[in-house]
């Protein structure tokens, strides 16, 4: 009987939006919230592709905004789940910037978003767990486990 793979090209969403005046700040370049919710939505919806069940969104790591993107610009963010663990994943959301005439892409940041999957009632529910396609893709995973080691010994440090 055939299923579905769970390898992250099958968790690969792409989104495209073009960057309007309301996007923008007065240097008529994208403002960095506006960004980060639409890879927070790109994150969920990668996250949603693997699992099949609703997520929240339970951390976000440090984002650099490498170079502005202006009014007009196209910006282009690829997601896709890197590595599962119980109830958890981490997806990471690329975003380019698209010369909306010249169609040049330049990378403007990198953001790993950890989603949880949940039940009903809000509570953590285990997730399948994520297949390969590649051996760099199984490395990229087991760097995303000591990130994730570091994100909890941090969520632990700064609790209040
Ligand atoms: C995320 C949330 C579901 C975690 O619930 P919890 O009761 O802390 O449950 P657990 O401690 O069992 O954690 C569940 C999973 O989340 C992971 N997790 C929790 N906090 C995390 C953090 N800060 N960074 C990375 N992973 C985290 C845990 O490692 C665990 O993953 P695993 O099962 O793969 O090991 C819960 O804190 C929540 O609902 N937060 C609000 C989410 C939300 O509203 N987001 C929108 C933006 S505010």
């Amino acid at each position: 009987m055939s299923r579905e793979r769970r390898t992250p090209a099958a968790s690969r969403v792409v989104m495209t939006e073009i960057v309007l005046p309301a996007d923008t700040n007065n240097y008529g370049t994208i403002f960095g919230g506006r960004l980060l919710a639409l890879a927070d939505k790109c994150a969920a919806m990668s996250a949603v592709r693997h699992c099949r069940r609703p997520v929240v969104t339970a951390s976000f790591d440090r984002v650099d905004f490498l170079r502005p993107v202006r009014r007009g610009y196209f910006v282009v963010l690829t997601g896709e789940v890197t590595a599962t663990f119980r109830t958890s994943m981490e997806i990471q959301v690329t975003v380019e910037a698209e010369h909306p005439e010249r169609g040049e892409r330049q990378t403007t940041c990198l953001a790993r978003v950890t989603m949880v999957a949940i039940d009903e009632a809000g509570r953590p529910v285990a997730v399948p767990p994520l297949e390969f396609d590649s051996e760099d893709e199984r490395a990229r995973a087991e760097r995303a486990a000591e990130r994730r080691r570091q994100r909890l010994a941090r969520r632990d440090l700064e609790a209040f």
